[in-house]
């Protein structure tokens, strides 16, 4: 069997297997989300959450290979520009709005890649630390009622995984609690068929208890073990040498794959542009603003 065979039976097609991807910016991280979420696409039925980053129009990709549901915060506006032959291209962009996001996790589409975007609202620690708490405190409330049957399996896409499960020392202050909140439920997500897809610059940035949950690595350059990966710190430096479109898989016994050739998607960019607004100026001046959607939690 090869390499990605084996990924595709053992990882992709199991629900509630976590998947990492550790390599320095630039290595192809988010061009491997891409690769993982079109074998998802084709080798299983899940339900997928993109969490949205706001770089690059990075998202518009995924149009590729499904609908989108892309959600945004109520009083909030998106635009997507597309380019005329992206159109034909791509599957349908819809947009819906959300007031309260812990409830997102009822309004998932389980045909749609739902896009959340959120992340490219929020521009201080305080309100993010408060919301994402609250958004991961619900996702594990909800699984665990089973209100989240009709998105069961789930696949929840989260890029930069190091700010919100932050090694100590790493984060920004308040984060920490979404990450012992992540780092509590990791292993009961993945029985509930719960999995996180996420990425990092580096396996020391995340939060110990959470990184140690992550069965499945997808190393990319500059990928660097420390002694509680014995197996692995002996080859950082081939991890170290790897070129845009390699990567290496390892396996849940840390047994790892030759160095693959993954493909290259087009850029977001390259099918148009997002843009987000939030009338910061317009808000703050009346006093309404993006705290009526943190005081609502
Ligand atoms: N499979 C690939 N084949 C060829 N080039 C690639 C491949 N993956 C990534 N690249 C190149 O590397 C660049 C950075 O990839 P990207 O996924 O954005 O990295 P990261 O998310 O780690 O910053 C891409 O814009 C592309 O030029
Ligand atoms: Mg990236």
């Amino acid at each position: 069997m090869g390499w990605q065979e084996k990924f595709e039976r053992e990882c992709l097609k199991i629900p509630g297997q976590h998947i990492l991807e550790i390599g320095i910016t630039g290595s192809g991280k988010t061009q491997g989300l891409y690769w993982i979420l079109d074998g998802l696409t084709h080798s299983s039925n899940e339900t997928i959450v993109w969490f949205d980053t706001g770089k690059s129009s990075e998202f518009l990709t995924l149009a590729l290979f499904k609908p989108l549901n892309v959600m945004i915060p109520e009083t909030f506006e998106i635009s997507i520009l597309l380019n005329e032959r992206s159109c034909d291209e791509l599957h349908d962009i819809h947009i819906s709005q959300f007031d309260d996001p812990r409830l997102i996790w009822l309004n998932l589409d389980p045909n749609k890649i739902n896009v959340l975007s959120l992340y490219p609202y929020i521009h201080d620690p305080e309100t993010y630390a408060k919301i994402f708490s609250a958004i991961f405190k619900s996702l594990i409330y909800l699984a665990h009622d089973a209100h989240l049957d009709y998105v069961t399996p789930l696949s929840i896409f989260f890029d930069e995984f190091h700010v919100v499960a932050p090694a100590q020392g790493h984060g920004e202050e308040g984060v920490g609690k979404v990450g012992s909140i992540i780092q509590l439920n990791i292993e009961k997500l993945r029985s509930l068929k719960v999995r996180f897809v996420a990425t990092t610059q580096g396996w020391f940035k995340i939060r110990k208890g959470v990184r140690s949950s992550f069965n499945w690595l997808l190393v990319r350059r500059g990928g660097y073990f420390s002694n509680d990966q014995p197996k692995l710190q002996r080859f950082n430096s081939l991890f170290q040498s790897l070129k845009n479109d390699e990567a290496v898989i390892v396996y849940p016994s840390r047994v790892f794959s030759d160095v693959m050739h993954l493909p290259l998607y087009p850029n977001g960019e390259e099918f148009g542009r997002v843009r987000y607004r939030s009338f910061a100026f317009e808000k703050f001046t009346r006093g309404n603003n993006f705290l009526d959607l943190k005081n609502k939690i």
